[in-house]
């Protein structure tokens, strides 16, 4: 069957470079070439036994094979505990409601919001998840430019009128992946009143405020006043708790988005696997040493990885938060796919160009911190040996 037979939204999805480059690992993989790779946003650290213990003893019980429509209490009562204790932020309990992750959140949360034509405002670059909730609701989607130059965060007061009086949602994350900052608190508090002069919704992604590198630890954007007013925040279990592949997150905050959300998904699913569930309440009411020791092996392996580079002559920043770092290119390249492409060829290093994060993120790449710090002196030779870095003359 040809286009024709499908919608001009499927039309629009497109493996882009992301089938290149797993078409080229395969290639250097069946050459016997040693395969380095950091494209990927898996975390390499195990669940806690605790939660896998609460999942296998779920597991074990017929009836949590049953459809379970809503959330446990206990589950509603672990999100209230979780956020009063890591955020200091209250939560009533019609104010969370669990989803199958924040992907799944951002697939669907557009068409909470919007009509076909309505505006949404997403950051250039960032997580394409972002763009995808308006482009699903046929929203038109208006991106806000964020630049190295201003700590990538947004000028608010340079966005047109005209955008903001259509906009419904803005879509904001900090600490934001791709490009690794964290916001200072000043920017929620301009953000709120923004959000409140024009009327938008602010629908914020914390998927790292447990992977901060910076002195002060990353806060929930509810913990800022009036956020609730003006928003909501997805908090997802995947990172922090390393339960990825469990799909589970929480939309947390304005009680009427919530219900008009949770009223969209009571068509679309029949609630979270009850396993799943038992597992998010263990994770969040259970032990929590292993979350900062974690975040410190992730902040070793930032500083190995970033000074090592700037030793061979990459000058690049120290990451301020998520398990990513951002890096501009070396000069010499018409892209980042270009980038990219070449370094694997050379080194067998895998690394994500910055424009699979939209236009503004060309020029340079995002590599994960998903291996430890051998591995990682380990490519530093390689990259080092490849000749395409330059180390500075003393
Ligand atoms: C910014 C951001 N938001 C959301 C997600 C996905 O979270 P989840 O696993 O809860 O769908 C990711 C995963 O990489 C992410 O980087």
């Amino acid at each position: 069957m040809d286009a024709s037979h499908f919608s001009s939204l499927i039309n629009e999805f497109k493996p882009g470079i992301f089938g290149a480059l797993n078409e080229k690992k395969d290639a250097l993989l069946r050459a016997g070439r040693t395969v380095y790779n950091l494209s990927v946003g898996t975390p390499d650290f195990q669940p806690a036994p605790h939660v896998m213990k609460a999942m296998q003893e779920a597991w074990g019980m017929a009836e949590n094979y049953k459809y379970s429509l809503s959330d446990l209490p206990e589950l509603l009562e672990a999100v209230q505990y979780r956020y009063e204790k890591r955020f200091g932020v209250h939560m009533d309990t019609d104010e969370i409601m669990s989803v199958y992750g924040s992907q799944e959140a951002m697939a669907h949360i557009g068409m909470v919001f919007c009509d076909p034509g309505d505006v949404i405002l997403v950051p250039d670059p960032g997580y394409p998840m972002f763009e995808m909730s308006g482009i699903m609701a046929r929203a038109e989607v208006r991106y806000y430019t964020i630049e190295e130059k201003n700590g990538y965060l947004p000028d608010l007061d340079s966005i047109p009128e005209e955008t903001l009086k259509r906009t419904k949602y803005m879509m904001v994350s900090y600490p934001l992946n791709p490009v690794c900052v964290c916001a200072p608190d000043g920017f929620y508090e301009k953000l709120i009143a923004f959000a409140k002069k024009y009327d938008i919704i602010i629908v914020h992604d914390n998927a790292y405020s447990d992977i901060t590198f910076t002195e002060k630890p990353g806060r929930s954007f509810l913990s800022f006043e009036g956020a609730k007013d003006v928003g909501v925040e997805f908090y997802s279990l995947s990172k922090s708790y390393n339960l990825t592949g469990a799909r589970i997150s929480f939309v947390v905050g304005n009680k009427d988005v919530i219900s008009r959300f949770r009223l969209l998904r009571s068509q679309i699913d029949y609630g979270i696997f009850y396993p799943v569930q038992h597992a998010a309440i263990a994770a969040l009411t259970g032990p929590d040493d292993f979350i900062e020791e974690q975040r410190q092996q992730y902040a070793a392996r930032n500083r190995a990885l970033c000074s090592g580079l700037r030793e061979i002559g990459w000058n690049v920043p120290d990451s301020q938060g998520t398990m990513f770092v951002w890096a501009k290119i070396p000069e010499g390249y018409g892209s980042s796919a270009d980038f990219c492409m070449e370094l694997m060829e050379k080194t067998g290093v895998i690394v994500t160009p910055g424009s699979a994060f939209g236009k503004g993120g060309e020029g340079y790449v995002r590599m994960a911190l998903v291996v430890d710090e051998t591995v990682i002196r380990k490519i530093i030779c390689v990259l080092d040996e490849s000749e395409m870095f330059r180390r500075p003359t003393i």
